[in-house]
């Protein structure tokens, strides 16, 4: 098949910048990015300087692209018509309520889109899920797809997305592998060829993997629960090495010398954030426990639990340094998104921190660099954070000044370099000067 127009549903973290690269390296297609979110299409035609992602290159890309052949629209139905590929990257968050909750990812958005396609297509399409989704979503996909559009064929691939936020450009560019899975039947392998010619405009074939979609769908979920394994292998050891005058870097380097282990992801912190760990690990329990596998679910759950013993224990550090009491002491936060580079706040261990202080009777100074205040203020009624005990900093001298203890809970280069005149507690490894610093 011929692919002239590309639809993407969801201009999110994935969808915005997946498609702007795919624009960029691919200028014979036409690729017109929709979101049932005006407001957001509205920020993506905008100023560069205030696209809804904050991500280093992506402004550039943009630049480039748009106009051209990169196109953000509210028209759903006349672009889903249009397309001959239709990519489905919406938001699979955790379950809130009915089964599942809590753990199952909640698949109402990726099946409100299905029924969308359904709805509007009237040609046959390959329609692809870059969401991340439970094993075996691709069937129930397809039968919504079959249910409600009788005539019209539909291929489903699977194309998980494992760009990181912070370096999505780069990680889009020069990407580890992309995989892709399809059916092995004739118009599977077809669609299958189809999205390696588009991937295969700038990523060289051997790094483009194909299989079935059960693998594709799964081995999302597996990479990012490995990916979070690490962390919470290093941080449980960051613990120990506190009680034993061992140093975590030392320790992650020695390790991760050994090239069957290696450097990456070994770097303590006060736990991993992101709207993607947390939630996909959960989902991996999850899927487990259907299955029967309770012993492999345990072994999973044990990521998360540990994840939370760090935000929460980073959090206790500075209320034991108080004495229990933090009634009448002001601290300052730095850092509010999940990591540098991002403005990204979803599932932010600043924002755990913070609650629990609050909680013990402090008043919070906030600031981070990327993330807007309406975000922070958004973030603290989410949360049920006493928002008057809060004040949100536009600079980071306003958010260190007459504060009784500094917190750093992103790696951002601005917090390397801060004195010593109030103890300062690093929950990156970063500052040279910290009172104490997370494994040390
Ligand atoms: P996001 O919340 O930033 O974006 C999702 C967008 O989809 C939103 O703008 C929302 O308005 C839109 N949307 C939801 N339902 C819709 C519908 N029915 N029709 C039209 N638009 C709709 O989410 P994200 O971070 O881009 O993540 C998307 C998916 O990609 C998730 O499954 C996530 O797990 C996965 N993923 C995310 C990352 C990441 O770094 N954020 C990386 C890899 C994979
Ligand atoms: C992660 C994966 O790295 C991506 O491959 C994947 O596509 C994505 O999830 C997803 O599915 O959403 P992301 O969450 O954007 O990407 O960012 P990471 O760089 O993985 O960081 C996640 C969290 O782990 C951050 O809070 C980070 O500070 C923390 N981290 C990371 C550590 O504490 N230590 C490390 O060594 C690395």
């Amino acid at each position: 098949m011929q692919i002239k127009n590309i639809c993407c549903i969801g201009a999110g973290y994935v969808g915005g910048p997946t498609m702007a690269v795919i624009a960029l390296k691919c200028p014979h297609i036409n690729v017109t990015v929709v979101d049932a979110n005006p407001d957001k299409i509205k920020a993506w035609n905008g100023p560069l300087k205030s696209l809804p992602v904050y991500e280093p290159g992506l402004a550039q890309v943009v630049k480039e692209a748009r106009g051209r052949n990169l196109f953000f629209s509210e028209d759903i139905p006349g672009n889903i018509e249009k397309a001959e590929m239709i990519f489905m990257a919406v938001n699979t968050p955790t379950k809130t309520e009915g089964e599942g909750a809590g753990m199952a990812a909640d698949l109402k958005y990726i099946e409100a889109c299905a029924r969308d396609i359904a709805k509007y297509s009237k040609s046959d399409k390959i329609v692809i899920e870059k969401s991340t989704l439970p094993i075996r979503t691709a069937e129930k996909i397809k039968e919504i797809l079959q249910e409600n559009s009788t005539d019209i064929h539909f291929e489903i691939l699977s194309n998980p997305e494992f760009l990181a936020e912070g370096t999505a450009i780069q990680d889009l560019f020069k990407s580890d592998r992309v995989l892709i899975g399809g059916d092995k039947t004739e118009s599977g392998l077809k669609a299958v060829k189809t999205l390696v010619d588009i991937y295969a405009n700038w990523i060289p074939k051997e790094k483009i993997l194909t299989t079935n979609v059960w693998s594709s769908e799964l081995a999302k979920l597996a990479s990012n629960a490995m990916l979070g394994q690490r962390i919470s292998s290093i941080n449980s050891l960051s613990a120990l090495c506190e009680k034993t005058g061992a140093n975590i870097d030392e320790l992650s380097k020695a390790i991760g010398m050994d090239h069957r282990i290696g450097p990456h992801f070994l770097k303590a912190s006060v736990g991993f954030g992101g709207s993607c760990f947390q939630k996909d690990i959960l989902n991996l329990v999850y899927l487990c426990k259907y299955y029967g596998l309770d012993e492999v679910a345990e072994y999973w759950d044990q990521v998360v639990k540990i994840n939370d013993y760090q935000k929460d224990r980073f959090a206790q550090k500075i209320i034991d340094h108080f004495g229990g009491d933090l009634t009448g002491k002001t601290i300052g936060i730095l850092g509010w998104a999940f990591k540098a580079n991002t403005n990204d706040t979803r599932e932010s261990p600043a924002i755990y921190v913070t609650k629990k202080l609050v909680n013990h009777g402090a008043q919070i100074k906030i600031f981070d660099p990327l993330v807007s205040s309406s975000t922070i203020i958004k973030d603290l009624e989410d949360y049920n954070i006493n928002k008057d005990a809060c004040l949100i900093c536009s600079d980071i001298d306003e958010c260190i000044d007459a504060v009784e203890l500094i917190a750093i809970l992103t790696e951002t280069p601005l917090y390397k370099d801060l004195g010593k005149e109030v103890p300062i507690f690093d929950g990156r490894g970063i500052n040279k000067k910290a009172q104490f610093t997370i494994g040390k």
